[in-house]
């Protein structure tokens, strides 16, 4: 007898016979996308600050040792975090904002509501240009963008302050 793992019994097999019961537990329809209900998000009142710092820690770092956390609050009401991944072929590095904004969308959630970002450095860094274009795209104008570092400082500035004079859909009308 062969291993018929979680598919439905029989299915490859010569006779089909009824799941068991710890089969029918355990099965999972194979679907193309989850259903909503399969899909985790993180509905929480956790100050986006807690969760940039936490996810901040999961960054891999190892080329600038700059390890840098973010957050967003969709308009969903869930968290998504990012971290930087970075690589050792340098530019295919990603920021934490860019995986953020990946697991929001992925998660099906839309737009961002207020984003946090965190890393250990002097003064509050600002998103590099690519992010700001990035969290423009799903971004109100007057969402905040509060920028932190570990020592406890913090900046807080729109996404029209951050990326003044933005490249829109708009300035495509002509083509
Ligand atoms: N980095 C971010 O992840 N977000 C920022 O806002 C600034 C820079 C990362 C990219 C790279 O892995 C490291 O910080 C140094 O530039």
């Amino acid at each position: 007898s062969f291993h018929l793992g979680r598919n439905i019994p029989g299915v490859r097999g010569l006779r089909p016979r009824a799941m068991t019961r710890a089969e029918r537990l355990h099965f999972v329809p194979k679907r193309h996308t989850l259903p909503d209900h399969m899909v985790k998000k993180t509905r929480s009142n956790m100050p986006l600050l807690d969760a940039a710092t936490r996810v901040r820690d999961r960054a891999y770092a190892p080329y600038s040792c700059f390890k840098v956390g973010a957050a967003i609050r969709s308009i969903e009401g869930n968290v998504h975090v990012g971290c930087n991944v970075e690589n050792v072929a340098y530019p295919e590095g990603t920021c934490a904002e860019a995986g953020a904004i990946a697991a929001m969308i992925a998660s099906g959630d839309t737009r961002i509501a207020e984003v946090c970002v965190i890393a250990d450095s002097p003064e509050p860094v600002p998103p590099c240009g690519g992010c700001r274009q990035k969290i423009a795209e799903f971004a109100a104008q007057d969402v905040v963008v509060t920028l932190c570092t570990t020592d406890g400082k913090s900046k807080q500035m729109t996404v029209a302050a951050l990326l003044p004079g933005v490249f829109t859909a708009a300035h495509m009308d002509r083509s």
